[in-house]
């Protein structure tokens, strides 16, 4: 991937250890272990953790309009917040800010979001989890330049065909017909190379679609429904992201320093953009859309204390929709792009107590998540219902055909590359042509932790190495985690629309060192 021969080496090197030890072959160059990556040292003074309140972010203003769809203009900029206390971070940010504001959308009512481009570099905008046609789906080469900027088409360029650049000066509209159920989704940056580093720098937010069904449930609402976007990142001593890009101008050179091609990791857990924080919480019923936004991250997320009447969290939804049926988790894993929509009930607690949401796959500061604080009873309006939404189950045996894709680490001509099916993605090859309104069963097989997601087609867990799917593994999902050595059997559903769509690993290094594919929906 780099062209720098020590690396390469040292790489191949690594690579002959796992042929002849294939379960402790990544030990050459990480430790086999829940870990998707290699964490960074941060240079700044870190704060105490749970000192910093938890900030919720800003909902968007739609741009008024009175037709009968909803329309938004989203400026992405150079942003300059103070994450770690007392010191400035430069964000590059959705209207500025880190994460992104908030849109809130409502099932069948359009949602034309306007992107305009002042960053430095090329963007591309990604609603993921969105039913969105192709053209407004964010492929990595459909790009929004900055003003003036002169596009050379660099990095993998010899994995585009000329003909698949697709150029957009300053701004671009991405139409959202909205034709799905409620769901937590999030956008964020996909350029082609540079979705690493560009959603570390900040290019990442919430997209919360409701619908009547959700409406009509007695669920936790209004200041007690909060989204939580959980990543990690690092710092320099001035307050500056720290992440070890070849090309920090992040123009020419993609990748990242040999150490960190498994994945970047931080050593600050930061939720909605703040380091480790408190939230004071009534003893009541909370909802909270759990997602992990990092680059290559993973958590098993569990309460300590956990509470001590029941469960500690009672998953409502999925990545795409509300269950049939509440579940209840004493701990949750979440690789990068999942999410999970829960229920924590607070009244379990006595008032005075401090919940710590951990990480239990960590241990030393980096097991914090963030705090909750229960300093009032409080009258409890909500509940839980025994059904929450009408979910097919989806049958084997209406599959059309099943279809394998091998996630896995293959050395090439020129250096290494995260591929699927032993290919390194281009923009010509098409890996699998499903048709309109089919399901298919897909197989996922992998050499290491690869959260495998699919653009516009949700899925439902079939099973892992032929057994049951994890109870985690609940609804309609468009990301899963593939563990190492792991198969994995999802029914995926091609509905919506016609067209190049991608899928990839969501370990942001993996994704932006070529682990995607095309497919056609014909
Ligand atoms: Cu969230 Cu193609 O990604
Ligand atoms: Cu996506
Ligand atoms: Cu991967």
């Amino acid at each position: 991937m780099t062209g720098n021969p020590l690396s390469r080496r040292r790489f191949i090197g690594a690579v002959g250890g796992v042929a002849g030890l294939a379960m402790v072959g990544f030990a050459g160059f990480g430790r086999m272990s829940e870990s998707a990556g290699q964490t960074l040292v941060s240079r700044v003074r870190l704060p105490e953790p749970f000192t910093v309140p938890l900030h919720v972010p800003d909902e968007l203003r739609a741009v008024p309009d009175p037709g009968s769809e909803d329309r938004y203009e989203l400026g992405q900029r150079l942003g300059d917040v103070e994450i770690i206390p007392g010191t400035r971070t430069e964000v590059w940010g959705y209207d500025g800010t880190f994460p992104g504001p908030t849109i809130r959308a409502r099932r069948d009512r359009p949602v034309t979001v306007t992107v305009s481009n002042e960053l430095p570099t090329p963007t591309s905008t990604h609603l993921h989890g969105g039913v969105t046609p192709p053209d407004s789906d964010g492929y990595p080469t459909d790009l929004v330049l900055p003003p003036g900027y002169q596009h050379e088409p660099t990095g993998h360029s010899h994995m585009v065909a000329p003909e698949h650049w697709l150029l957009h000066r300053h701004r671009k509209d991405y139409v959202y017909p909205m034709r799905q159920q409620s769901a937590t989704l999030w956008y964020h940056d996909h350029r082609m190379d540079f979705s690493a580093p560009q959603v570390w720098r900040g290019l990442a937010g919430f997209f919360l679609v409701s619908d009547d069904e959700e409406e009509a449930l007695p669920l936790p609402k209004g200041d007690r429904d909060i989204p939580l976007m959980i990543c990690d990142r690092a710092f320099h001593e001035d307050g500056a992201f720290m992440y070890p890009a070849l090309d920090p101008s992040l123009q020419d050179t993609p990748g990242v320093e040999h150490d960190y091609m498994e994945g970047v990791q931080g050593d600050v857990t930061l939720v909605n953009g703040t380091p480790w924080p408190s939230l004071d919480v009534s003893g009541a019923r909370y909802r909270f859309r759990l997602l992990n936004a990092s680059n290559a991250r993973r958590y098993r997320l569990a309460l300590d204390p956990p509470p001590s009447g029941g469960d500690s969290f009672t998953q409502v939804g999925s990545d795409n929709g509300l269950l049939r049926a509440p579940v209840g988790h004493a701990a949750i894993p979440m690789s990068p792009a999942e999410r999970f929509d829960v229920v924590v009930d607070f009244s379990q607690y006595p008032v005075g107590t401090q919940v710590r949401l951990v990480n239990t796959l960590e241990s030393g500061r980096m097991q914090n998540v963030m705090q909750f604080h229960v300093v009032r009873r409080a009258r409890e309006d909500s509940e839980v219902p025994a059904r929450l939404a009408d979910v097919p189950v989806l049958d084997p045996a209406r599959a059309e055909r099943v279809r394998r894709f091998d996630f896995r680490n293959t050395v090439g001509d020129d250096g290494h590359h995260w591929t699927i099916n032993g290919r390194a993605f281009t923009t010509s090859h098409v890996e699998a042509n499903p048709a309109l309104g089919s399901i298919e069963r897909w197989r996922f097989t992998s050499d290491f932790h690869h959260p495998v997601h699919l653009h516009l087609a949700h899925f439902q867990v079939l099973s892992r190495n032929g057994r049951d799917p994890l109870p985690t593994d609940v609804g309609w999902k468009d990301t899963v985690d593939v563990r190492p050595y792991e198969t994995v059997d999802v029914l995926a559903r091609f509905d919506g629309f016609r067209g190049r769509y991608m899928l990839h690993c969501h370990n942001l290094e993996h994704e932006d060192m070529a682990m995607m594919a095309n497919f056609d929906v014909v």
